[in-house]
């Protein structure tokens, strides 16, 4: 059987109307998406793959689901890119990998996932159909005698000068389990040699109790930067630093978060016309029927993309500039907020920008907000940024600490500012100038969409707010 045929042919028919999904969040045509894949520029193009299973709004047997974008923030579906190859047996499914144009052609380098896990390529002239090769390119010969095969995934493949290398998720066998990063060099994409491991086994042990999922790698202004994806763990992980390719070793520095909200795993990078490192990860949802996407026949999304850039050695992220050509109905106030204001901007997809010069507790906006200014959350105190889902977000799934998340937050003299896109099912938060993101799923209610700013006495607030298109 044909999976691939079988698959476009289903996605034709099944297509889940725009109204349904989000405006500037990529979402799976129809089923189920995990994470971002091969996210690249080919052929004149931007180009995002992400974990799919078309059949269900949960995860099964993995293909690469395909969407093309001049900007990175509107994105039109592209047929399904890899499917899995029958029988069922020996699996075969298409996990988690990246893409590079080499010789013209536009190569997916993934995981091939049966009984062990090995690294496979596909290959495109056209951007739209892709050949499978279905010998790995690297498989159990390659690897060092202490890593399992049934453990190594989602390979992150970059050129450095002449050559090419990859960077894959690997799990130590034996009675303690951890995860560590492998690093491969190849001339041509086709045979690859083992360098080495990034991390120590007491760096992996605190850091990876199991897999490290998902490496993703860039460089900034000389800085290397490795971001990875504890498995289980549900949060992203980074560390700036330098990677030693004689020998493997990444010479870490202090290991961050990279988000502080619920839903945020799995990134991956690249690298855009103005020569911005960009990222973008997958916002899960849960598998219950209580998730909002669910009843709509989706699970699901892509995260905004946030151009990334380092300060300190940290990193700070923002939505690329992009998004701004999507407002619409602009409204500002400029002054004293006392007790709160309803806005007459309202909506289930806004992009706001506050600005407090002075910011006290309390300071903030309610969104998904109700006739007595109740709903969903974002404010400021004692050092923190919040967001409160309390009375906007309720699965039986999710515990009481998910509903109020937080980051500390540095301000300036008391100087703040936070920006905010709120996309039906989803918001994102950045705060002091990307030094805090959150990506947290929410309950999309159209019925109750009122913005009121709020404060619990009263501050000098600037605020512009729009919707998006
Ligand atoms: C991360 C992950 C990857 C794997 C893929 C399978 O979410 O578990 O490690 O390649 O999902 O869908």
């Amino acid at each position: 059987m044909d999976l691939l045929k079988r698959a476009r042919e289903f996605v034709a028919n099944n297509t889940v109307a725009d109204c349904y999904k989000c405006r500037v969040h990529l979402t799976p045509e129809t089923g189920w998406l995990n994470d971002p894949n091969g996210y690249s520029f080919y052929n004149g193009k931007y180009h995002m793959f992400y974990q799919f299973y078309p059949y269900a709004t949960h995860w099964g047997m993995m293909h690469w689901g395909h969407a093309t974008s001049s900007d990175c923030i509107k994105w039109e579906y592209a047929p399904v890119a890899l499917a899995p190859k029958y029988p069922f047996a020996i699996g075969k499914a298409c996990y988690s990998g990246s893409a590079i144009e080499h010789n013209g052609a536009h190569y997916l380098m993934f995981t091939q996932n049966g009984i062990g896990q090995r690294q496979c390529l596909a290959y495109s002239t056209d951007g739209v159909d892709y050949t499978r090769i279905m010998k790995p390119v690297i498989a159990e010969k390659d690897l060092p005698a202490d890593v399992s095969i049934g453990n190594f995934r989602d390979p992150k493949v970059y050129k450095r000068g002449s050559k090419f290398y990859v960077l894959i998720g690997g799990r130590q066998k034996g009675n303690v389990k951890f995860g560590n990063i492998l690093l491969f060099s190849s001339d041509d994409l086709y045979s690859w040699k083992y360098i080495g491991k990034l991390f120590e086994k007491s760096f992996c042990i605190k850091h990876f109790e199991d897999m490290a999922e998902c490496p993703d790698f860039f460089t900034i202004g000389g800085k290397d930067v490795i971001v990875v994806s504890p498995w289980r763990k549900q949060k992203v992980l980074y560390s700036v630093g330098s990677l030693d390719y004689e020998t493997g070793k990444f010479a870490s520095g202090d290991v961050e978060l990279l988000d502080y909200g619920t839903d945020f795993f799995a990134t991956q990078s690249t690298t855009i016309a103005s020569g911005d490192v960009v990222l973008s990860a997958w916002a899960q949802g849960t598998v219950s029927a209580e998730n909002p996407m669910v009843k709509h026949g989706w699970n699901g999304l892509l995260t905004l993309p946030r151009k990334v850039t380092l300060k300190d050695n940290k990193i700070y992220q923002m939505p690329i500039e992009a998004l701004k050509n999507y407002r619409k109905n602009c409204e500002k106030f400029q002054g004293e907020l006392v007790a709160s204001r309803e806005m007459s901007t309202h909506g289930d997809v806004l992009d706001i920008e506050l600005k407090f010069n002075r910011i006290k507790d309390g300071d903030g906006i309610v969104l998904y907000a109700d006739n007595e200014g109740n709903g969903l959350k974002v404010y400021y105190e004692k050092g923190f940024v919040k967001i409160d889902r309390t009375l906007n977000y309720r699965t039986s799934v999710a515990s009481a600490a998910e509903y109020i998340l937080s980051a500390p937050v540095d301000t300036n003299n008391g100087a703040l500012n936070i920006r905010i896109v709120l996309d039906k099912f989803i918001i994102e938060v950045f705060a002091n100038e990307g030094q805090r993101a959150f990506s947290t799923l929410v309950a999309h209610t159209p019925e109750r969409t009122k913005v009121v700013l709020v404060t619990a006495s009263k501050t000098e607030c600037e605020a512009e707010l729009y919707n998006i298109n």
